[in-house]
């Protein structure tokens, strides 16, 4: 790192332009860190930047898709030397892919491999040294369908248990050299991927999806936001390696509302 060491903590996020990534930048610049907003899309960005800016935050926009490994690099090189820290990084960036094996061609297959699991490769490969320098912490979004399967999500689900399998290596990599790497797993959080995946479900599917969830109702963004906001700070120095759930306790057991176990 090259510049002059900046005043207040810096986080970098990837898919800062919607959803899970919008609303952690959001929490993060609350907490008072200059917030670095990695996303492919540039007028997501600038929403983002909106909403920060005006409530007092700093951020800096880095239109960039994680998938191309050689801007990803060149661009985080550039931030880091610019601010000569960085502190904590969330990679949210993601796509939803479905279908099963007879269904999905082998380009969604492999862009599913591609966006989820190898831009969070990417983003950890990037943004490691500078972690290492600070003793910083990264925080990867895989889902529920990290830990578990579901019918119709084949790439999706590979993808996800990537990313559960990549933190895991990284906790037991990195953890000795002092940098903690935790995984979240939402179950459907309330976002514009949530919004065209039940467009291309039916009604059933919607009302089963909620119906599996032992709180009712489907998660907020910032409700993610605020764990992934947690795992970074210091309040959670003694979490590596976590795979932490915020799905209403979906992954908790077999549960479906509106029926009580035959022994009650
Ligand atoms: N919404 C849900 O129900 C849900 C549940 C579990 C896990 N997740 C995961 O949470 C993460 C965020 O999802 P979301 O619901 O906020 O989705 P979203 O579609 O609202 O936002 C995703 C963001 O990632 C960006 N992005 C996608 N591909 C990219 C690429 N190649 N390079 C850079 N940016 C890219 C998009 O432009 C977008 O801004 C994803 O990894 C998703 O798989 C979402």
């Amino acid at each position: 790192m090259t510049g002059a060491r900046h005043s207040v903590p810096v986080a970098l996020v990837t898919g800062a332009g919607s959803g899970i990534g919008r609303a952690t930048a959001i929490e993060l610049a609350g907490r008072g860190y200059m917030v670095a907003l990695l996303d492919r899309d540039e007028r997501g960005i600038a929403e983002t930047e909106t909403v920060i800016t005006a409530a007092g935050g700093q951020v800096e926009p880095i239109p960039c898709d994680v998938t191309d490994v050689a801007r990803v690099a060149t661009v985080l090189k550039a931030f880091t030397d610019q601010y000569d820290r960085l502190d904590a990084v969330a990679a949210c960036a993601g796509i939803e892919v479905l279908g099963d094996v007879l269904t999905l061609e082998e380009t969604e297959w492999k862009r599913a491999l591609d966006v989820n699991a190898t831009g969070v490769f990417n983003t950890a490969k990037h943004t490691m040294p500078y972690l290492l320098d600070g003793g910083g912490a990264f925080v990867a979004v895989a889902s529920d369908a990290g830990v578990f399967g579901a019918q119709g999500y084949s790439a999706y689900v590979a993808s996800k248990h990537a990313v559960v399998g990549l933190i895991r290596c990284m906790a037991l990599d990195f953890g000795p050299r002092g940098v903690r790497s935790n995984v979240v797993c939402p179950s459907f959080v309330e976002t514009p991927m949530a919004d065209r995946i039940f467009a291309a479900s039916s009604s059933e599917d919607y009302d089963f999806y909620q119906a599996i969830v032992p709180l009712g109702r489907f998660a907020q963004a910032r409700e993610v936001a605020q764990v992934i906001a947690h795992l970074l700070s210091a309040e959670a120095s003694y979490t590596n390696g976590l795979v932490y759930n915020v799905d209403g306790g979906s992954t908790a057991g077999y549960y479906r509302s509106g029926t009580a176990s035959s022994h009650m």
